[in-house]
């Protein structure tokens, strides 16, 4: 499972990409808008501290919009992921990029139907919104369930499930255990991944009995 971080956060990213475990970012509307800073600006340096693809999301409504935004976005880095929504013209400019080599990104995702709109459009990736559907008193991981087995049937679909809007490490579990290709976690819940209390429980253990020894690994 690829991980992404789902944030506009510089300094976040820069953190998470040191520990190599970053195999790229996801960014939005409002995600760009909490950072407070150029758009352009800062995904061109978030495509230089991450090789892998950066979802960079188009905001017109038609598709000729969404391509013309697209079309800017793109030449920012040769990582830019376009992230358009699902909708019938985001599904157009789609097409229009994927078929043109460029990664694509469909976000907005709640449905499997509209799952097998975005393969049948090329994407790259289809991001379902788990966290989103949850709130709302449906299983969100029930459609990445869904979307995988629907995807495993068919060769020629190639999309990437990209698990979006994750709220805490069990929606990563799970979603592992379906075969999702990528989750893009929120910056505090990737730290979350690592922890556990017998961890620190035993490491507190093992390094009060590593002082009654006296030695030193390195002196
Ligand atoms: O970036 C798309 C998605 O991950 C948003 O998540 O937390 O705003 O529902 P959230």
């Amino acid at each position: 499972m690829k991980f992404f971080v789902d944030t506009a956060d510089v300094k976040e990213i820069r953190e998470l990409a040191e520990t190599g475990l970053l195999d790229g970012v996801t960014t939005n509307p409002s995600l760009i808008a909490k950072s407070g800073r150029d758009f352009i600006e800062v995904v061109k340096e978030i495509c230089a501290i991450v090789e892998g693809p950066v979802s960079a999301e188009v905001t017109a409504l038609d598709a000729a919009g969404m391509i013309a935004e697209g079309t800017k976005l793109a030449k920012i880095a040769k990582n830019i992921a376009i992230k358009v929504p699902l909708t019938w013209d985001g599904l157009k400019a789609c097409k229009h990029f994927t078929s043109r080599g460029t990664m694509v990104n469909v976000t907005l995702c709640f449905s499997a139907a509209q799952a097998i709109l975005a393969a049948k459009a090329g994407a790259t990736f289809i991001s379902p919104f788990v966290g989103r559907l949850d709130d709302v008193g449906q299983d969100g991981l029930q459609l990445i369930h869904d979307i995988c087995e629907i995807y495993n049937q068919y060769d020629a679909f190639t999309t990437q499930v990209l698990v979006a809007s994750v709220r805490h490490p069990i929606h990563i579990v799970e979603a592992a255990k379906m075969g999702a290709h990528v989750a893009t976690l929120p910056p505090n819940v990737m730290k979350q991944l690592a922890q556990h209390p017998l961890t620190d429980k035993g490491l507190a253990a093992f390094l009060a009995d590593w002082q009654k020894t006296g030695q030193k690994i390195v002196a």
